[in-house]
């Protein structure tokens, strides 16, 4: 290795250092809202009031190493370049020095610091539109500092004009952005196909409105150079998994799967999706905002992304437990410095992961086997039309339906489902997706009101609760009392419940407190609630239980909560355990010979 991550970057601080900037460290990953962008995308965003013109406490240079992330890449994860999560080194003149400082200081970085061949690097720089002239004044100092005129391009807007993409009221301008070759020491390299882009210096002093562009009273200069691509590049590696930042982890990955890295193909791309994939999660759970996963906003693509990780553990036949191995490498190894808060957050780092693994897991086979059966569903369709029409149009989109189904009970987000239809060269279908999603919203929210009459709209949220409440405690009683224990009778209101069993003696305290602490356990494990119709016979060889058997016809209502309870009943029941908030037993007395009463609440 000719440089580490560590010794990159703190080459980068103390450089601007030198030239009077302060290290204003990194701030937290995700956007503060003033610009609807969910994430940093740039090390600049969180400076966006200050490139605006409000002063910044630490004065007018400033310089860091900022995490951001760009999830539009997601997909792109398992190439040699594109990550999720990546730094970026920046440094920013707030309305001081400007074009004749900049061009200077970069140059001296990257040939005196980073030691590149002044004759071998090129720059770009914007030829000008209405919004703004062409940047000859750029052009100059770089020829002036030594780069031959002929390695200077002017290029479009497209090109060398930096934005928020999507945003209004932002700072922009053009940029002067700085290529070297990729293979140092080749022949007469053509721009720009043998070169890399390793930075730009942004020319910060127009505000984007949607009309145009107005200039700023400031000045400014920010600058963006990729640290993991900076990183790569200098050490004159082509694969951004073989820097220092991920060797170890690789390594990990390599003896707990018994894979090799270089056997390439499928087993590469799963190892560094599960590299990239970690290396955002430890960022996104140890960020100061301390983001979990959700099904909305962050939360949803942290849940994703963790998700999409644990699907290749799957793929490369490993276990799950490989996640918290390689999050442990980055929180005590590779990031331990610039970092220090996720060492604080370890424990509950390593936890989440855990119970993010645990919670997807136990729907994932379920859920592979549904999505495998709509799969066949297609394909025996396909196959019927051929016959009657051999000119038939094969059908490739899975249904909206399906995709929410695989959703909203085995936790498949969208994204997920695409990915193992395009495995298989379908697709889904999105719309369908969205309306079933706005449909189901619609349901809940008149269960939330109450105002449906019949069938399952006619049940408040917390009667549906304690129904599923009900199971628990049914099953927890089998569990720590006996097998034998058998529901008699229940009786549920909006504040509480009433549940009878069979038991010849009254629950010991110690009893009592071991099934609530059950229950509790599997309310926070947030298991899914899945209903399923089948005859009577399959129902009992599953071992399900009846509470009131001679009521059931021939096809019988079936709701599974993970492996943990499983009952003949008409329902309806709450979609995930995680809502039901905490139990407790209030009362443990005798109701008849033979049968107790339990009066239990659910407390918020
Ligand atoms: N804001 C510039 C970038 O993101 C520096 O590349």
């Amino acid at each position: 290795m000719k440089i580490t991550g560590k010794e990159l970057r703190q080459k980068w601080l103390d450089f601007y250092k030198s030239k009077g900037h302060v290290d204003i460290g990194a701030v937290s990953l995700v956007g503060d809202g003033s610009t609807g962008v969910m994430f940093n995308v740039a090390g600049m965003q969180p400076l966006m009031p200050y490139l605006l013109g409000a002063p910044h406490p630490a004065g007018k240079r400033l310089c860091n190493v900022q995490g951001c992330m760009r999830t539009v890449d997601i997909d792109s994860v398992g190439d040699a370049s594109h990550f999720t999560f990546f730094e970026m080194m920046g440094n920013w003149s707030l309305g001081d020095y400007f074009k004749k400082e900049k061009t200077a200081w970069t140059f001296e970085i990257l040939t005196k610091v980073f030691g590149l061949d002044k004759d071998k690097l090129c720059a770009t720089v914007f030829e000008g539109n209405e919004s703004a002239p062409r940047d000859e004044e750029t052009a100059g100092l770089l020829i002036g500092l030594g780069i031959l005129p002929e390695h200077i391009y002017y290029l479009p807007k497209e090109d060398n004009w930096w934005e928020l993409e999507g945003t209004e009221g932002t700072p922009c301008g053009p940029d002067n952005e700085w290529f070297y070759p990729l293979d140092p020491d080749g022949k007469d390299p053509v721009f720009p196909d043998d070169y890399v882009e390793i930075g730009n210096d942004v020319y910060m002093q127009y505000k984007k409105l949607g009309t145009g562009y107005v200039p700023l009273e400031n000045k400014n200069v920010d600058t963006g150079f990729g640290f993991d691509r900076m990183l790569l590049f200098l050490n004159g590696l082509h694969d951004a998994y073989q820097t220092d930042l991920f060797t170890a982890v690789i390594a990990e990955i390599e003896r707990e799967t018994g894979k090799k890295y270089d056997d390439g193909g499928e087993v590469r791309r799963a190892m560094r999706i599960i590299a990239d994939h970690t290396r955002t999660t430890v960022m996104l759970i140890g960020d100061p905002t301390g983001v979990l996963p959700s099904n909305t906003g962050a939360g949803y693509i942290l849940r994703r992304i963790m998700r999409r990780a644990i699907r290749y553990c799957r793929q490369l036949d490993v276990s799950t437990e490989l996640l918290l191995h390689v999050a442990k490498i980055y929180i005590e190894q590779v990031y331990d410095e610039a970092y220090p808060l996720l060492r604080q957050k370890e424990d509950f780092i390593l936890d989440e992961i855990k119970k993010e693994a645990e919670r997807f897991e136990t729907t994932l086979v379920t859920g592979m086997k549904e999505f495998e059966k709509c799969v066949a569903g297609l394909e025996r369709k396909n196959e019927f039309m051929k016959k009657s029409d051999p000119g038939h149009v094969p059908e490739t989109v899975i249904g909206g339906k399906a995709a929410f189904r695989l959703y909203d009970t085995y936790g498949f987000p969208l994204e997920l489902t695409e990915e193992l239809a395009a495995e298989r060269g379908l697709t889904v279908d999105k719309g369908g997706f969205e309306e079933a999603f706005k449909e189901h919203q619609e349901k809940s929210r008149v269960i939330q009101k109450g105002e449906a009459k019949g069938g399952l709209e006619s049940h408040s949220e917390m009667a549906v609760k304690y129904h599923t409440a009900t199971h628990l405690l049914n099953a927890a009683l089998k569990t720590v009392l006996s097998p034998d224990c058998n529901q008699k009778g229940s009786n549920i209101t909006d504040e509480r419940m009433r549940f009878d069993f069979n038991f010849d003696r009254a629950m010991t305290p110690e009893e009592i407190r071991a099934v609530e602490d059950l229950v509790n356990e599997k309310i926070r494990e947030d298991l899914p609630v899945i209903y399923k119709e089948m005859s009577l016979e399959e129902a009992r060889k599953e071992h399900f239980v009846g509470v009131f058997d001679s009521k059931y016809g021939e096809v019988v209502k079936t709701y599974s909560i993970g492996e943990f309870s499983k009952e003949m009943c008409g329902g309806p029941h709450v979609g995930h355990t995680g809502v039901l908030g905490h139990f407790k037993i209030q009362k443990e007395q005798s109701s008849s010979a033979g049968v107790r009463r339990i009066k239990a609440v659910l407390e918020p």
